[in-house]
């Protein structure tokens, strides 16, 4: 068994970090209320929010916290491996990153700090096409540890020129988010103001004012624009409905694209059995972080009756109100794979930056490390639903 124990595994035990980081962004939550201070609301708000009443966002959190595992002693576990086989990678540990448009909102830059991180922990970083960084530059900052992540517009024309630039930048692994057919409101958003490019108007101004650390590094690096697409006539326009994902291009995609194909933003069995079906290498389980139907399960009771339905060999990948190391135990055994991390990243960035990122990773890392060692296993590969407390 390969090692990578809490120290390597975290890649960052030989790091120091400040006393204002480790409090800031010593976990999620923490991560969390730091950035919320230090982030003008239009941006906090974009990155925080949900659709509706924001009940799913809480309804996937709880989820987690109801799955309990069962504590085993008596087993030498001074020894771990977390590494993990996923789509021929082997990964260092058994998350990843999950694709965010605009997360140079969270701080300047935001998408190199997360790809450089990606390389440097060996996991996988899903970079969306909404991202502000462009696609070729993404591939190198982070090399094969990149996914590149797609949304089709009913217009597919925008979308195909991003497949073919994909292709030529290396790319190995496509991700087609699935889930949001047309943009939900979120109200949080709407009341902020926010749109794409970010306007800037009395009310973003006075917001801006009142968190100057932020607005004083917007001045001088530029608000974050996406990194893709010209926005305007013509380019860009976030508001389009995104429905050009259906079967048949799935399947066109399929006899297309050479490299590995995910389908991100499924709930349901019988979807999954058809992307499955239609081709697709591994489905992400995923209701986009409560962002997309208030109404929609939280995506962890969502997958084991998928798991169920696709069979024990393949990949399923997890999104949705991953907070702390052990709920990457808590999906694993109901299912999961390999799971990836949303807001917490962008939390992480908000409340300390470069240095925020990386000590909350490692604190991540090791929160699962640590879990596992509690489980009474030494592989992550052995989390199954027997480490279910019943
Ligand atoms: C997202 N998500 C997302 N998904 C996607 O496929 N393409 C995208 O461009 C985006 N953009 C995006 C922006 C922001 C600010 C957030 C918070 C989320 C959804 C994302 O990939 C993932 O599904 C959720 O973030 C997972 O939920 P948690 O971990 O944030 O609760």
């Amino acid at each position: 068994m390969s090692e990578a124990g809490i120290g390597d595994a975290a890649g960052g035990m030989a790091r120091k970090y400040s006393a204002r980081i480790c409090r800031a962004a010593v976990n999620a939550d923490a991560a969390r209320l730091h950035a919320r201070s230090r982030l003008p609301r239009i941006a906090f708000d974009f990155i925080d929010g949900g659709v509706g009443r924001e009940a799913c966002l809480a309804r996937n959190i709880q989820a987690f916290d109801r799955v309990r595992l069962m504590p085993r002693g008596l087993v030498d576990v001074s020894r771990r491996s977390l590494k993990k086989r996923i789509l021929g990678f082997e990964f260092d540990l058994p998350f990843g990153i999950a694709p965010m448009g605009m997360c140079g909102l969270a701080g300047p830059g935001a998408d190199r700090l997360i790809a450089r991180e990606a390389k440097r922990r060996n996991v996988p970083w899903c970079v969306s096409s909404a991202a502000s960084i462009s696609l070729e530059d993404a591939r190198a900052e982070a090399g094969r540890n990149v996914w590149f992540q797609l949304y089709v517009g009913s217009d597919t024309s925008q979308a195909l020129s991003l497949l073919a630039r994909a292709k030529a930048a290396g790319y190995e692994t496509l991700v087609l988010t699935v889930d949001v057919p047309v943009l939900s409101r979120r109200d949080r958003e709407v009341a902020r103001g926010y749109g794409v490019p970010v306007r800037v108007g009395l009310r973003q101004l006075a917001d801006f004012a009142l968190h100057p650390l932020w607005s004083a590094k917007a001045l001088v690096r530029g608000i974050p624009r996406p990194g893709n697409y010209d926005v305007g006539p013509g380019g860009y326009d976030r508001d389009a409905p995104r429905a050009g994902a259906d079967w048949d291009f799935l399947d066109w995609l399929r006899a297309e694209w050479p490299g590995k194909l995910v389908v991100k933003g499924v709930l349901c069995s019988e979807i999954a059995v058809r992307a499955k079906d239609a081709g697709a290498d591994a489905v992400c389980v995923s209701n986009h972080g409560g962002r997309q139907l208030d109404a929609a399960p939280a995506a962890l009771d969502a997958l084991p009756e998928i798991r169920k339905a696709v069979g024990p060999d393949y990949p399923l990948l997890m999104d949705s109100g991953v907070r702390h190391g052990e709920d990457v135990l808590r999906a694993l055994a109901l299912g999961a794979d390999c799971v990836l991390l949303g807001r917490p990243i962008l939390y992480a960035i908000g409340a300390g930056g470069e240095a925020g990122l990386a000590f909350f990773l490692d604190g991540f890392a090791e929160g699962v490390s640590s879990a596992l060692a509690q489980l009474g296993l030494r592989d992550i590969n052995d989390v199954g639903e027997e480490v279910l407390a019943r």
